[in-house]
């Protein structure tokens, strides 16, 4: 008889093993992966396939959900093939199947969850509704093994979070933004300046040329004791700038002040968070924390703070299915899983 190779009744010295496969598709990239893993040890990535849409959203300068959600459907069969095939597992050696559920754009967190559901249930092992902010929290530990306490960072196109983490699970919201996350800023002025679609890689690029200090825009609420973050404020500081000074304008200066600033803001709230909770590790993830000059300020900071920084791998910080693989393997190997019967959540916040 054909046994699934790793199957969570199947454990060696204690140790459960198991295999599971993970969609994520919350926005604008349709994402499969398989991991395996065991309590407390590395996981193993065994496959990662992301297809992004981002040129099919590119000539609207923004995501349309409902294009969106159709080139999921399109694509999702073709990832799971190539994660199966990549992977060399067969569909009936996994032991959980998992999607995230929320937060997101309802018809797309459709597709994926849906799709989970039904390999679910044609094979019988459980399904994992993951949280795509738990999977970002979590996704700088795929490769290492998940070692709380820390402050998390999550800063994405959608949200930017500190968090307390003093285990799986076990998330204290410590602020966020109270109007634009940090990557919608990082968009909104890269279509200020005429950029491409997403804005945040297009802004690094330029910000490379340019001199930091050139303009000094407003960090908001930099020094108030507490927690939160506002955006808004610098991005209409740089709109008058370039309404002021248009034809003069430097854009490569022009977004190097920008994006200084917005480093300026991460760091120094993290690092508030830090010692106020006494915490010795931040970790960061999201779209943005692929930034090299955030990266390289915040190592900056930390080898001067005596806290150790810890950032997703640039493969694991933009939207992937991996990080929602993780969560669900630390989730499952925890003994949980999720009802057939949830459904998806837009707004689902994390705590
Ligand atoms: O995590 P993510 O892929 O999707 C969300 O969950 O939102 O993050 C996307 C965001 C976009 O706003 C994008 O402009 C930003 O991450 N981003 C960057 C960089 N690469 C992507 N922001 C700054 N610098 C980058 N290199
Ligand atoms: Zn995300």
């Amino acid at each position: 008889m054909d046994f699934p190779r790793f199957h969570v009744s199947r454990s060696i010295k204690n140790l459960v093993v198991a295999l599971l496969l993970a969609i994520e598709s919350s926005c604008d990239e349709t994402a499969v992966a398989i991991v395996r893993g065991t309590n407390g040890e590395r996981a193993e990535v065994l496959a990662s396939e992301i297809s992004s849409q981002i040129e099919l959203h590119c000539e609207f300068g923004g995501v349309v959900p409902e294009l969106a959600s159709r080139n999921h459907s399109l694509h999702l069969r073709g990832l799971v093939e190539a994660s199966l095939k990549n992977a060399g597992i067969r569909m009936n050696e996994f032991d959980a199947f998992a999607a995230t559920t929320g937060p997101g754009l309802a018809s797309s967190l459709l597709v994926g969850s849906t799709a989970a559901k039904a390999m679910a249930c044609a094979t019988g092992r459980p399904f994992l509704a993951i949280n795509h902010l738990e999977g970002h929290l979590l996704s700088p530990f795929i490769d290492l093994t998940f070692v709380p306490p820390h402050i998390a960072l999550i800063v994405s196109g959608g949200h930017t979070l500190l968090l307390d983490v003093e285990g799986l699970g076990n998330y204290q919201k410590l602020g966020g933004t109270r109007d634009d996350a940090a990557g919608e800023a990082y968009d909104k002025v890269g279509k200020m300046l005429g950029l491409a679609y997403p804005g945040g890689p297009e802004i690094e690029k330029i910000a490379k040329l340019g001199n930091p200090q050139a303009y000094h825009f407003p960090r908001s609420m930099l020094h108030e004791s507490h927690f939160d973050f506002s955006f808004s404020g610098l991005k209409t500081a740089v709109l008058y700038t370039l309404q002021k000074q248009n034809a003069g304008i430097h854009v490569a200066d022009l977004a190097a002040s920008f994006q200084q600033a917005v480093i300026d803001i991460l760091v120094r709230k993290s690092f508030f968070a830090a010692q106020q909770t006494g915490h010795t590790r931040i970790a960061i993830s999201g779209g943005v924390s692929l930034n090299q000059a955030l990266r390289l300020a915040f190592q900056q900071a930390g080898n001067e703070h005596g806290v150790e920084i810890i950032v997703a791998s640039p493969v694991f910080c933009a939207d992937n299915a991996a990080m929602i693989a993780f969560a669900a393997l630390l989730r499952y190997l925890a003994g949980e899983s999720s009802s057939l019967d949830g459904d998806v959540h837009p707004n689902l916040p994390l705590v």
